[in-house]
């Protein structure tokens, strides 16, 4: 048996600016994660099990641009393999779907190592980073690569969104990862509206906006392009109050961008209310999560607070 489990995220600045090439911070969420089993079957075919979307059925039975099956056809593709093996694939997810937490790409990522390493074909980090991104974009459009870069790679990353390259694709994963140090380890609250909302639809949104006034838009993009680097700055040296205020600020540009949400917006101020240092949506937006930084000896009150102002569920994270 082969097993394999990869993260969640939280993006903490500079979504939806990061399609348009500026930077953007984003953090791995372990208290949530996907898992995935593969072990040699007794009977013929690839047989799936994915308790969390009640999916129990051979592989051959789903379309073949099925998250899941894409990913196991374009794998096998990819590795050359000479004729398909009898597989039993049982795949678990305690991450939210379609809410900003990575669920898409943490589920990749464990199917991606687990199978390659049963089938013994190895792949590194970066090479299973390029194959979640493309996967990414089969079902998501025109993804910056956020995602799959931090589940892969399991830490706090500062991304800047690649340019396509000459001969087309623009694939993720070639050289380093940019990474960033956690100066002091700070206490995030993550608070879910329960909202499912896809990110292809915010993100379209995003780009009919700036088509139709690209000076506007650009200079809001720089704007938020600042706040992620001073936000870098304050992470790596521990200023929380500074960092807090950038939430804000963010949250602000964020709204503009017209992605925030009646609902976001009554947790990100119960949040603030509750004592939190900043708070603001993260990810797509329009429904999925906020995320509200705070005191350590808060976060309790802050998780309580924001489940009173109407959130299906509530996570606290420390980020190191
Ligand atoms: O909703 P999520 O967590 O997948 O985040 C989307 C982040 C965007 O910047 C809006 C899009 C992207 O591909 O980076």
């Amino acid at each position: 048996m082969t097993t394999s489990s990869a993260p969640g995220k939280i993006i903490l600045f500079g979504e939806h600016a990061v399609v348009y090439g500026r930077p953007a911070l984003a953090v791995p969420v372990t208290q949530v994660h996907a898992d995935v089993e593969v072990l040699d079957s007794a009977s013929t075919g690839i047989l799936i099990h994915a308790l969390g979307i009640n999916l129990h059925t051979e592989l051959n039975t789903l379309p073949s641009d099925h998250p899941i099956a894409s990913v196991i056809h374009n794998l096998f593709f990819l590795s050359r393999i000479s004729s398909f093996p009898n597989l039993e694939i049982n795949i678990t997810s305690t991450i939210p779907v379609a809410s900003g937490l990575g669920s898409g790409a943490a589920v990749t990522v464990a199917l991606t190592r687990a199978l390659s390493a049963h089938i013994n074909f190895p792949m590194t980090d970066d090479e299973i980073n390029s194959f979640t991104y493309e996967i990414e974009k089969l079902h998501h459009g025109t993804p910056s690569g956020i995602d799959n870069t931090v589940v892969t790679y399991a830490k706090p990353v500062y991304f800047v969104k690649q340019p396509p390259s000459p001969a087309g694709g623009g694939a993720r994963g070639e050289g380093e990862i940019n990474t960033f140090k956690v100066g002091k380890p700070f206490t995030i609250v993550i608070g879910d509206t329960g909202i499912s909302a896809p990110t292809k639809e915010s993100v379209g949104d995003v780009r009919k906006l700036w088509e139709a006034n690209k000076p506007k838009w650009e200079s809001v993009f720089n704007k938020v392009a600042e706040i992620s680097i001073t936000a870098r700055r304050a992470i790596e040296t521990g200023k929380w109050e500074l960092l807090g205020e950038l939430m804000n600020e963010n949250q602000a540009l964020l709204q503009e961008m017209t992605v925030s949400s009646p609902e976001l917006d009554q947790l990100v101020s119960a949040a603030r209310n509750a004592g939190a240092l900043g708070a603001k949506l993260s990810g797509g937006g329009r429904g999925g999560n906020m995320i509200a930084l705070v005191k350590p000896d808060e976060a309790e009150a802050v998780a309580r607070s924001l489940v009173e102002a109407g959130a299906k569920n509530t996570i606290i994270t420390q980020v190191s």
